[in-house]
């Protein structure tokens, strides 16, 4: 079977070799697209691909069209939001995501975050240390887990909430269970956000929710953007001066949170996964699943049954 291989941002060389030697292995003949400038280049190298592994790229229907062989796509990732995932299935194409594989790089990231924000982004001020703060993370799955482990190492006291998990199941982990959002944002001094993109979600991070912060809260977005409502986030971060906000995945309004110096930064590229071994957990493992699908039929990781 012929894999493409197609990532706008590319995986680590060593990820690429595993990914490679993983599918060759199994017989399957592998095609790379890295750093693709145009829809016209993914269009043309999806037209004879069976399967296809990608990351946060867009598999649209205009794609899946283009895609005359395919039988399976593994998103190298957590977050299927930039695949048409109904389409896929109306065409009978497989999607499957890696769950847990890149959680970890993401999870540290956001300390990275942190410590820049409350150390006032090294501008030579005395900040805040995040020992004996209280760390609120919204959504309790994967690199929740992470975000709360590493936080413990911090000396924070952790709470959580997610509107799936049981309080029991978030208790078991040790971290006090939140009874709602609001509960959370009210009793936080920092906010991570590990939510999906999804209908219900999309903007749900709004004026109101964080406005809940306490005084000198932060605000950290390593999820979507698109859960952010921004209109109204600058309309709060222009009211309260107290707010930072930091996040790796730059909002469409970077320029007008700019203009909040010394209160605002995002990496200029999604650098929550961009790790080798992020890249080589998520990577090899899509490599396996397209494996299995091919020899057994495994569907397994599906997401769009
Ligand atoms: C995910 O959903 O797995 C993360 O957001 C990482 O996405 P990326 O592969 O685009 O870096």
């Amino acid at each position: 079977m012929k894999v493409l291989i197609a990532t706008e941002k590319p995986f680590a060389p060593a990820a690429v070799q595993g990914i490679t030697n993983e599918l060759k292995d199994a017989g399957h003949e592998v095609v790379l697209l890295e750093k693709y400038a145009s829809t016209a280049e993914l269009l043309e190298a999806v037209k004879d691909a069976d399967a296809m592994i990608v990351r946060s790229d867009k598999v649209t229907p205009e794609v899946l069209d283009a895609a005359k062989q395919l039988k399976v796509v593994v998103r190298a990732g957590a977050g299927y939001d930039s695949i048409d995932t109904a389409y896929a299935k109306e065409k009978n194409v497989v999607v499957e995501n890696t769950p847990g594989q890149n959680s970890n790089a993401v999870a540290e990231l956001v300390f990275g975050l942190l410590v820049y924000a409350v150390r006032n982004f090294y501008n030579g001020k005395a900040g805040t240390e995040l020992m004996g703060k209280k760390l609120g993370i919204l959504a309790f799955g994967n690199v929740g887990r992470n975000v709360a482990r590493i936080a413990k190492g911090f000396g924070m006291e952790v709470y959580a909430y997610d509107a799936f998990c049981p309080a029991d199941a978030i208790e078991a982990a040790g971290v006090h269970a939140c009874k709602s959002q609001d509960e959370l944002f009210q009793t936080c001094d920092v906010l991570s956000l590990h939510i999906p993109a999804t209908p219900q979600t999309v903007k749900s991070i709004d004026y109101r929710l964080v406005n809940l912060l306490p005084k000198k809260g932060v605000l950290v977005n390593t999820a979507r953007k698109e859960v952010i409502n921004e209109e109204e986030l600058l309309k709060l971060m222009a009211e309260r001066e107290d707010l930072k906000f930091v996040t790796d995945i730059k909002p469409d309004a970077d320029e007008e949170f700019k203009k909040f110096e010394g209160r605002y930064f995002s990496t200029p590229k999604k650098m929550g996964a961009q790790t080798a071994e992020a890249n080589t957990n998520a990577g090899i493992a899509a490599a396996k699943q397209i494996n299995a699908f091919f020899a057994t039929g495994d569907t397994k990781f599906q997401v769009n049954k």
